[in-house]
């Protein structure tokens, strides 16, 4: 029988099906396609099962190790038992259960901001966060590492937008003294960088926000359980309190659930609830979501010793790879960039690594710059000392095949 889209062959559309099949298909020859593979089981935090095999997790964003967590998982299940499996559809009609609000508050009580709100992903929330604050007449300075969804909604605000060199002070004030002091201006940065692990430079960032009058957002995705000593997230690291405008992080990564949320002042907060178009026409984050976000957050309290071995193991893992003499970059977190140079590098470190039993992916360009790609390797808390040191092996195994050690 003909395809239904045999009469759209020879169009743009086409053209980029076919030019994405033919890469898919190439690296599937290549033995060089790792993505999307499908985790089967949990086997405790640090290990699952993938194609039948047992393997090391190198590659969760669970950096406390609170994926599968009892309380957790019981308060999910309880909200389910409660409130169904899903909402009466958009927050500002009948999608707001008290589930939600209590959520909301425990965000705002453990980030110290007056007000919190939520929305249905990380990525979601930082497009609508740029894009609510500022328009056309306004102008954002973003870091030119931030993440995607960063970009995306400076983009999508149609406000003037600059890119300063990574954590680069002195470039950014170089880009505010170059802005209209008439126009409104945002500075927008991630907490700890998603492709390097590096953390943003906060006492400088306020300084200057606070001279040139500039709003300051910084997303905290990798930083909530990460920095500051009961994982608080950055102002706690830098022992500062309450001097970001609006704290923005995501329910997707210690936080065990999906979602993002967005704290700051009670009325910032306010104007979201009612201004912000994912909110008003977009469907509530499911019960068993907010429920396990909720009680996520208050584990990250009861227990705050996860903290401290997160902090531990990411000593020992960054260690271990210097030593060996691998290139991490600048991490200073439990994001380890392991740097390879060439894509075809980081796909065969990844396919030894793999065949060894170690579940790591390939981060190549475009999404990281060409010449750069790298394994990005992550550890938690649930890893022990003897795991560490076994995935360890594995690394040096694979990179001395490769040759990059
Ligand atoms: C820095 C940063 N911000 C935002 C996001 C988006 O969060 P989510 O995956 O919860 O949508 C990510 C996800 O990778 C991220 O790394």
């Amino acid at each position: 029988m003909e395809a239904s889209s045999d009469h759209l062959q020879h169009d743009k559309i086409s053209e980029r099906i076919r030019q994405w099949r033919e890469r898919i298909e190439q690296a599937r020859e290549n033995q060089h396609y790792f993505y999307n593979q499908a985790i089967d089981e949990l086997q405790g935090g640090a290990r699952v099962v993938v194609h039948g095999r047992e393997m090391q997790m190198f590659a969760s964003y669970s950096y406390l190790g609170l994926i599968g967590h009892a309380k957790i998982n019981a308060a999910a299940k309880a909200a389910i038992d409660k409130y169904g499996s899903g909402t009466h559809g958009v927050r500002m009609l009948a999608g707001t259960l008290r589930i939600h609000t209590e959520l909301e508050e425990t965000i705002a009580r453990f980030k110290q901001t007056e007000s919190a709100i939520t929305f249905s992903s990380g990525y979601l929330t930082n497009i609508t966060a740029v894009s609510t604050m500022v328009r056309r007449e306004d102008v954002v300075l973003s870091d030119n590492l931030n993440h995607a969804s960063i970009v995306d909604g400076c983009m999508l605000s149609g406000a003037g937008f600059l890119r300063f060199r990574h954590n680069d002070m002195a470039d950014l004030e170089f880009c505010l003294q170059r802005v209209n002091p008439e126009a409104t201006t945002l500075v927008v940065v991630d907490a700890v960088f998603s492709m390097d692990g590096d953390i943003t430079n906060l006492p400088k960032l306020v300084e200057l926000c606070r001279k040139y009058r500039a709003w300051l957002m910084v997303d905290e995705a990798h930083s909530i359980g990460v920095l500051g000593e009961r994982g608080h997230g950055i102002e706690e690291h830098f022992g500062m309190e309450n001097v970001i405008d609006l704290k923005m992080g995501t329910l997707s990564k210690t936080i065990p659930s999906a979602g993002g949320y967005l704290a700051g002042s009670k009325d910032l907060i306010q104007m979201f609830r009612h201004f912000a178009r994912p909110y008003v026409f977009s469907a509530a984050i499911t019960p068993a979501q907010a429920a396990a976000a909720k009680a996520a957050f208050e584990v990250i309290e009861e227990e705050p010793e996860r903290v401290a071995i997160l902090n531990e193991n990411t000593e020992r893992f960054v260690t271990g790879f210097k030593q060996l003499g691998f290139d991490t970059m600048l991490t200073s977190t439990a994001i380890v960039p392991v740097l390879c140079g060439a894509d075809e590098s980081a796909y065969e470190m990844v396919r030894h690594c793999q065949n060894d039993g170690v579940f790591v992916l390939p981060i190549v360009s475009p999404a990281v710059p060409e010449g750069l790609a790298r394994l990005r390797a992550t550890v938690t808390a649930a890893h022990t000392a003897a795991d560490i040191d076994k995935g360890l092996s594995v690394f040096a195994r694979a990179g001395e095949k490769v040759g990059i050690i």
